[in-house]
């Protein structure tokens, strides 16, 4: 079930009464940006992160922010005092809003602003004891990743080839190289070294990607971040994905091969530990 009471343009309101114009050109065009954050126990994680990414996606569609990020905080927080269930899940939507259908944009811009809260939904225990299978694919989508656009339908069609091959998630190759996955980043371990390819327009900057960089950097974990060829992720020891939702997750299964030895790795188990930690921690400064 979605939230019960939503934000939209200025209001709360029950998601049923909740209603935007058809031409608006997120509709129309899925010309806007979005977030996902996440919220333990009612407090909103790594929210500065969120903002300044949206901040991002907003300056790479040359739309502006029609709300300090003071706004967002203050609404983030009535929001999620708004609806049930201690763990959630926000979503933010910004569009160009409602226009007469042409592709350049309109002269006067009147943003449309969305908010809803979803329960968080984090992995189940058997997943993370077990881990998960992921097929792969040519990554087929445009060249400006790493915004946070509505415009998923690329997005779309990896994951349902993912979901009709019985799998959790796509791993994606752009060239011979790893990208990341349709809804989420991807790492992997060889020789114990923790790898992922770097920030740049090919893949979303994650912020779950951030938090797992520190978290190795901070236990003297060895990481490189570096692009990273097929063939070593066909061969190694460990796979894993990462994403608000999913937190860090390891692939155990790539398009029916195992991963290493087809079980959660050791290097997986103590990031996935120190994750939980983390976000304990930073759960208690904040309350
Ligand atoms: N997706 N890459 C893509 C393509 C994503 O859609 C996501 C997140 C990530 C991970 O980013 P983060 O760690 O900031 O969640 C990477 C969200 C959860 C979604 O679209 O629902």
């Amino acid at each position: 079930m979605a939230s019960d009471t939503i934000y939209l343009n200025g209001e709360f309101m029950p998601l049923e009464e909740a209603r935007v114009p058809v031409l608006d050109r997120g509709f129309i065009f899925g010309d806007g940006v979005y977030e996902v954050v996440p919220a333990y126990s009612r407090h909103p994680f790594r929210l500065a992160e969120h903002l300044k990414r949206l901040q991002n996606s907003l300056d790479g569609i040359r739309l502006a922010n029609p709300l300090s990020d003071a706004e967002w905080t203050a609404l983030t927080h009535e929001l999620i005092k708004r609806n049930d269930g201690d763990d959630q899940s926000i979503y933010y939507q910004v569009t160009r809003g409602p226009a007469k259908r042409a592709h350049e944009f309109p002269l006067e811009v009147k943003q449309t602003v969305f908010m809803m809260s979803n329960p968080l939904v984090t992995p189940p225990q058997a997943q993370i004891d077990k881990g998960v299978g992921c097929i792969t694919a040519t990554d087929f989508r445009w060249l400006k990743c790493d915004l946070k656009s509505v415009s998923l339908l690329g997005n779309c069609l990896l994951k349902q080839m993912a979901v009709d091959a019985g799998a959790a998630e796509v791993v994606m190759f752009r060239d011979g190289y790893l990208t990341e996955a349709s809804a989420s980043n991807v790492f992997i371990v060889r020789n114990g070294v923790l790898l992922a390819p770097p920030k740049n327009h090919l893949i979303l900057p994650g912020i779950t990607y951030d938090v797992v960089i520190e978290i190795a950097k901070a236990n003297k974990m060895p990481i490189e971040l570096r692009e990273i060829s097929e063939h070593e992720v066909r061969t190694a020891e460990e796979i894993w994905v990462t994403s608000s939702t999913k937190e860090v997750l390891a692939v155990t299964m790539l398009d029916d091969e195992p991963v290493g030895e087809g079980k959660p790795g050791g290097t997986f188990r103590r990031m996935h530990a120190l994750y939980q930690d983390f976000k304990q921690t930073v759960m208690r400064r904040a309350a």
